[in-house]
């Protein structure tokens, strides 16, 4: 492995002006999107649905990453271009989700453990022969009461570390993701301390795996309020409580960080994104790797129509640039209503 060569890639994905398109829905998730716009889940509506996302022209503008799922990775654009060549061919770099889920973890109700480790070596090994640089793992914390537990934070820590030094070793950029759900009714001041502690022992056991910070991408949520939280914290509260706790436990040598999206809406993921970067004064790149905050209106515009794909483009794109603005601390909510 060359740290070097990491570090370039990485560097790449988050490029000032990109970020990441998470299209690495399993199969089960998709189904719950193209239920909401009534799609059958079948393996051609799913590559065609990518096929449209990953030919948009245009897009080498404001992606520098692609995450897919194992399916995607083998289909194949209409022309018969496998989809890592097309995402090259777009200007992007495609990438793999390796994790096998969260699941249920023992002894801890209510709180789950990422599962995958186990012939990930193997798998890693194949995904670069097929054209993945780099790879993602989604940790999930749940805040409730009592929870999390600090096996639950530990063991999902552990875990992520255990994923990236693999990846390393295989050549693969590890996006290392533990994602505090933003689901439950507690404030933003919770979502600050169970972050800063999930971020604390992700690192710690990074550090302890031998992984090289340089080497990889972090993808966190951002510290705000639970969405059943009668206190819904503003926008320049959550970038400056965000930027805060990052500062306290992420290593400066870590070259990008590329948030998640959560559940938040298109445009406010997007203003959460451009408040941080406004504020600046952090040493890595601060990005987005969204799914749903990429996706929504694109979806909401094909509805699984062939007439429809040039409108579900240009949603895509739409949302693209107002992201690739919010890089530079250069969106604002007006751009939204000139382009409706
Ligand atoms: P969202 O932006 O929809 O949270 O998806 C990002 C992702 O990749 C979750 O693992």
């Amino acid at each position: 492995m060359s740290v070097q060569v990491l570090t370039t890639v990485a560097r790449s994905m988050v490029a000032p002006g990109k970020g990441i398109l998470a299209a690495d829905e399993s199969t089960g998730t998709i189904e719950r999107r193209f239920k909401s716009i009534e799609v059958e889940n079948t393996e051609e509506n799913r590559r065609a649905y990518r096929d449209l996302l990953f030919s948009a022209k245009g897009m080498d503008q404001y992606i520098g990453g692609v995450i897919l799922f194992d399916e995607t990775l083998r289909q194949k654009s209409a022309d018969g271009t496998p989809f890592p060549r097309l995402i090259e061919r777009q200007g992007a770099i495609p990438g793999i989700k390796v994790d096998a889920g969260a699941k249920d973890m023992a002894l801890c109700p209510g709180e789950t453990i990422t599962e995958g480790l186990d012939n990930l070596a193997r798998r890693c090994a194949e995904y670069v022969k097929l054209g993945a640089k780099f790879a993602k793992w989604r940790a999930v914390i749940t805040i409730g009461a009592n929870i999390p537990s600090a096996a639950c934070v530990g063991a999902n820590a552990h875990a992520l570390a255990r994923y990236a030094a693999i990846c390393q070793a295989a050549g693969l950029v590890p996006i290392v993701e533990p994602e505090v759900l933003m689901d439950g009714d507690n404030t933003i001041e919770r979502c600050e301390e169970v972050t800063e502690w999930t971020l604390r022992e992700t690192f710690a056991a990074l550090a302890s795996q031998r992984v090289a910070p340089e080497g990889m991408v972090l993808k966190p949520s951002m510290v705000i309020s639970g969405k059943k939280c009668p206190k819904q914290a503003p926008v320049q509260e959550v970038a400056e409580r965000t930027l805060a706790v990052l500062k306290r436990t992420v290593p400066a040598a870590v070259p990008g960080i590329a948030f998640l999206s959560g559940g938040q809406s298109e445009e406010v993921a997007t203003a959460h994104l451009d408040a941080m970067n406004r504020l600046g004064g952090v040493p890595w790149l601060l990005s987005f790797s969204y799914g749903r905050a990429l996706q929504q209106a694109a979806l909401k515009a094909w509805k699984g129509s062939p007439a429809n794909v040039a409108a579900a483009q240009a949603a895509f794109l739409h949302r693209a640039r107002m992201n690739g603005l919010a890089t530079a601390g250069k969106y604002s909510p007006d751009l939204e209503k000139r382009a409706a």
